[in-house]
């Protein structure tokens, strides 16, 4: 069902004029273990927090304050607790936690946005300045600073992790043989296929560098008879021979769909009569509404990872799958999480 984006009242706008705000007051309490502490042990009090929290009473109160107001935390007779998503979702322990996911909200795309309003000017990715190096992708800037690129991977695996384990269950993989996971990074992926889907090989094609990172976990989990790695460019390094499946997890929001276009056409080319390319990332409505997941993430596209790609609809997509020649789509979009869908395109 397609997302019906709210009226705008005074609350909301409040909210929205805020959002800064907003935003760091969340991440105070992932920083400084609030929600796990309230997890750990809920119903304490303001000067019990405080203490367990290590800050002062006056800005534990406005820290309090501040997410009580948001609905983040609840205050009964004196007393904290978690909201109920807030104990879902931002408790390190719980599985659907999002809260490592906020990292790279915190110091990759805050500070880059501050420089929004210039990249719509110029149609670039003027935030990526902020970020040491002179390379026109974030991904190639993040080098340069350790700290900030295990943030970056943490988060991005964090969410990868918790999307990924639903392809296996969402696509079946039963009718191909060698499944190639392009842009697979350290192989957690492939080697969820290969092991839902006995009957087929899968192959992690990436970087020399990352199917390096690959080759060891595919080793350290004894798979390394069923699945491989392939180094390369996917823009012009050749597919591996055999293969009938290419699967593009997260990577088509990258760039823009003209370069999208130009991968799907080489993957097309590639593939025999039959086989099949899957790509599966957050998916934007078709009429241009939402959901606020992917409205709220294309500008960081925009502003910062590369200055062209967004998270782009179904209909982008399954256009550019037509024009390079797929002859049947399939969109595959229940009981996928995070706004994630997947799209099949039959050759
Ligand atoms: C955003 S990560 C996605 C990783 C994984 N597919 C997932 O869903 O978690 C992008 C991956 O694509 C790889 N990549 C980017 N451009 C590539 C290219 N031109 N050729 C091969 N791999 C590429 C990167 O090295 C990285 O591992």
């Amino acid at each position: 069902m397609a997302y019906t984006p709210p009226e705008l009242d005074w609350e909301r706008l409040v909210l929205i004029a805020g959002g800064h705000t907003a935003f760091q007051l969340l991440w105070a309490g992932v920083e400084l273990g609030l929600y796990d502490t309230l997890s750990a042990r809920p119903g304490q009090t303001l000067d019990e927090l405080a203490q367990a929290l290590g800050l002062a009473r006056q800005p534990a109160r406005i820290l309090l304050v501040g997410l009580t107001a948001l609905g983040v935390v609840k205050l009964e007779n004196g007393r904290y607790r978690n909201a109920d998503v807030t104990e879902a979702r931002m408790v390190g322990s719980k599985p659907g936690c999002v809260a490592p996911i906020l990292g790279w909200q915190a110091h990759i795309v805050y500070p880059g946005m501050m420089d929004f309003v210039a990249s719509l000017k110029a149609n670039r990715n003027v935030g990526l300045a902020r970020f040491e190096g002179t390379e026109p992708t974030l991904y190639e800037r993040l080098t340069h600073d350790k700290t900030l690129e295990k943030i970056f991977q943490d988060s991005m695996s964090g969410l990868s992790r918790q999307a990924n384990q639903f392809l296996p269950k969402a696509m079946d993989f039963s009718g191909y043989h060698h499944v190639v996971d392009a842009g697979g990074g350290d192989g957690t992926n492939a080697m969820a296929i290969a092991r839902a889907y006995p009957g087929l090989k899968a192959t992690v094609f990436d970087s020399p560098s990352v199917c390096a990172h690959a080759r060891q976990n595919i080793a350290a989990a004894g798979m390394a008879d069923r699945v491989d790695t392939w180094e390369g460019n996917f823009f012009d390094t050749p597919f591996p021979p055999d293969t009938d499946c290419v699967v593009y997890c997260h990577i088509l929001t990258i760039w823009s769909m003209e370069k999208n276009r130009a991968l799907l056409k080489r993957t097309f080319d590639a593939l025999p009569t039959g086989g099949a390319v899957v790509i599966f990332n957050m998916m934007a409505d078709d009429d241009d509404r939402g959901p606020l997941s992917t409205a709220l993430g294309s500008p960081y596209f925009l502003a910062i990872a590369t200055g062209e790609g967004m998270l782009h609809p179904w209909k982008d997509y399954e256009a550019a799958l037509r024009d390079a020649g797929f002859r049947q789509t399939v969109r595959l979009d229940q009981g996928l999480p995070l706004d994630h869908g997947i799209l099949v395109g039959i050759k």
